[in-house]
């Protein structure tokens, strides 16, 4: 029985053959992959197309099936590492020595790299150039404008695009033929809603529904995602009442991310929450204009995550103020 693995891994891609719905990408990589000619590159684009899956397809591809036992393929993960030393030295380590098999280089893949700081940045890339003969780069980032111009001129730039309506078919399909469950038509078109073209969550949801019911529906998708959203609200602020911000700040990410949570539904059941919650009357109308003025904010296209953090962090300093 495999019901204990997230679906996100196991349905990951294991060539860039099963790379879903990203055709002129897998096509040139494919390409690189004949001629063996890998250059630094930059997968680029939004959360759960298939970035950092296609990264590790790719070094499958090239190395076989133990391409990370055998020392071919290192990722890390820039959001993970406390500063640039810590991986200038996790590079150094890994580039040092090439295997004896093989094309005469290594992949090193730098997830979230639109994390670093600018200045950790140029650090980074003076690490590309001392061990470029050795290492070739991925940079995977959601924005490529967060990436400072010097290494975006060293590296071939792939666009990810969202995945659409027949990628997330595809997707359903596999899954569903894999895992003996029917999806009807109207619950693919509510993943496909809900999901905005992620894979991820398109995965995560199908999963979770699938604990419900083998059938699943439209209804079955919007209640798992809404049912995620009440708890995962009210959790956030919770943690952001008790100052955890940090931890708030995870929830939410994983809530907007992970769990197919739109930011409508989050703002909408913060508006429920904030009438329960234990901070002073003239706060509770504060939090509620704040609430009223980033719905705005989000709709001239600010970034959700960025503003529901602006009320979370209004939520703790209400709630010491109280203390
Ligand atoms: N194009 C795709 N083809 C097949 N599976 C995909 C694709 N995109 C995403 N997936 C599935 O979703 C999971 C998450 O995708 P992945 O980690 O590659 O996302 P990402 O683009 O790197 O997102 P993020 O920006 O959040 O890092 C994968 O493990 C895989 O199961
Ligand atoms: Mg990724």
């Amino acid at each position: 029985m495999s019901e204990g693995i997230p679906w996100i891994e196991k349905y990951r891609p294991k060539s860039l053959r099963d790379v879903i719905d990203q055709e002129p990408i897998v096509e040139a990589l494919t390409g690189l992959l004949k001629t063996k000619g890998i250059p630094h590159m930059i997968f680029t684009g939004p959360p759960g197309v298939g970035k950092t899956a296609a990264a590790h397809a790719l070094a499958r591809d090239l190395f076989g099936d133990r391409y990370v036992e055998d020392g071919h393929f290192l990722e890390i993960n820039a959001s993970d590492e406390r500063g640039i030393d810590v991986i200038r030295e996790k590079v150094k380590t890994f580039a040092r020595m090439i295997p004896m098999a093989g094309p005469g280089f290594k992949i090193l893949l730098l997830d979230e790299s639109d994390m670093l700081t600018a200045e950790a940045q140029h650090a980074f890339r003076r690490v590309m150039e001392q061990f470029s003969a050795t290492c070739r780069f991925i940079l995977a980032a959601n924005y490529l404008n967060r990436i400072i111009e010097p290494i975006q001129s060293r590296c071939a730039v792939f666009r990810f695009r969202a995945i659409d309506e027949s990628g997330v078919r595809k997707m359903v399909e596999r899954v569903s033929k894999s895992e003996g469950i029917s999806v009807e038509e109207g619950a693919l078109k509510a993943l496909y809603e809900v999901s905005e073209g992620d894979l991820r969550k398109v995965l995560n949801v199908l999963q979770t529904a699938s604990i419900y019911s083998r059938t699943v529906t439209a209804d079955l998708v919007y209640r798992v995602v809404g049912f995620a959203a009440a708890v995962d609200v009210r959790r956030m602020m919770e943690l952001a009442l008790n100052g955890k911000l940090d931890e708030a700040k995870r929830v939410l990410r994983q809530a907007l991310y992970v769990n197919g949570v739109s930011e409508r539904e989050i703002l909408n059941r913060m508006y429920a929450e904030v009438f329960y919650i234990p901070v002073r009357e003239v706060d509770k109308a504060r939090i509620l204009s704040l609430l009223g003025e980033i719905d705005y904010r989000i709709s001239q296209g600010a970034t959700p995550e960025v503003q529901i953090m602006t009320v979370l962090a209004t939520l703790q300093s209400a709630s010491q103020a109280l203390k």
